[in-house]
């Protein structure tokens, strides 16, 4: 459903040339050890995408080689993460919060930028760990001061965000391990790997401003976030506008835009992230992206679960289920 035919004609001896294009794409290291741009055809293969740089219309040229996805990468790799927080009612609603005015912006650093199917390691500080499944948004280029009627022009397209979380330094809560005054959204939010980006990249052209996307998180299975883009209170246009006021945001910068009720440290009793946990985080016509929970002691190192079983079709290729 993917493919699109163009024809080329040149010079005098028009000939006619097959020219593919995907409107999605993954970046994965193929069997033989070579990073790649690709549009994922099932079965664990890719057909190789022959120019990194999109067409003006946002979808990616794609060529005859079909090779062997080795390990999913993010499929694109920011200069850094900007996140939405408080931009769902019931989230709002769930956490005691008010509503923002304008979209609250917080920084997830860049190391927090993190792979599929790769351990996300929960420091021995991080006493109260949580996930958050969230739409992201990838910018295509530099953009400034954009209006909401020309936003989607800085819109590449869309990936699944997971905005792991520190609740112990985000939460004004000075229980056992939790020293602070709460509110330290960058830094409860930015360590290595908290943020795991993919697992897809899918165009602009096909989710436009992507509201009415169903996203789900599971953790071990368990149904744990079940919302739609739609319930966005600032959306896609509202939110590029607003951040590039005065701020040039760049190329390729990803943008979490905010999770949905459902969150362990709002569930009756509160639930944290437990070592060995996996998550999913689903959203329609994008994928699955998922990730095993692992701790890091400084006694015995890594504990917990550092690889996670999967099927590459089950996390790219049933994008409109909703299981
Ligand atoms: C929200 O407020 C209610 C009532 O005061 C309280 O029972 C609940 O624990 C609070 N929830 C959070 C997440 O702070
Ligand atoms: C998003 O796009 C849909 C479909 O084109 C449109 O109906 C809706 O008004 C748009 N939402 C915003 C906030 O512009
Ligand atoms: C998830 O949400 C959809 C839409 O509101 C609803 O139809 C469905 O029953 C929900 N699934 C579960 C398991 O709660």
């Amino acid at each position: 459903m993917w493919w699109i035919l163009v024809f080329a004609f040149a010079g005098s001896a028009a000939f006619e040339e097959e020219r593919t294009t995907a409107d999605a794409i993954i970046r994965f290291v193929d069997t033989t050890g070579v990073e790649r741009l690709g549009a994922y055809v099932g079965g664990g293969r890719a057909r190789v995408v022959t120019s990194e740089e999109p067409t003006p219309d946002k979808s990616w040229v794609v060529g005859d080689v079909v090779v062997e996805v080795g390990q999913l990468l993010t499929p694109v790799s920011p200069p850094y993460v900007l996140a939405i927080g408080l931009n769902y009612i019931d989230h709002i609603i769930a956490t005691n919060s008010t509503a923002p005015l304008t979209p609250a912006v917080f920084f997830k650093g860049s190391h927090s930028v993190h792979h599929p199917l790769s351990p996300i390691v929960i420091p021995e500080i991080s006493t109260k760990p949580d996930y958050e499944g969230e739409l992201g948004l990838v910018f295509s280029r530099d953009c400034k001061d954009i209006s909401e009627a020309d936003a989607l022009d800085c819109v590449l397209g869309y990936v699944v965000c997971h905005d792991v979380s520190a609740r112990c330094y985000q939460n004004e809560d000075d229980a056992d391990n939790c020293p602070g005054n709460g509110g330290q959204y960058s830094f409860s939010k930015s360590f290595d790997t908290h943020a795991p980006i993919g697992p897809r990249l899918v165009s602009v052209k096909t989710l436009g401003n992507a509201t009415g996307l169903t996203l789900q998180t599971r953790v071990n299975g368990d149904l744990r976030q079940n919302s739609t883009t739609s319930s966005l209170i600032f959306g896609v246009q509202q939110i590029v506008s607003f951040m590039t006021s005065g701020t040039t945001i760049p190329k390729h910068t990803v943008v979490c835009t905010g999770t949905p009720d459902g969150v362990g440290d709002t569930m009756d009793p509160p639930t944290y992230l437990q070592d060995g946990d996996v998550v999913d985080v689903y959203i329609e016509h994008i994928g699955v992206l998922r990730n095993p929970i692992t701790r890091l002691s400084t006694k015995h190192g890594l504990l917990g679960r550092t690889h996670v079983d999967f099927d590459l079709d089950d996390l790219l290729l049933f994008p409109s289920a909703t299981a």
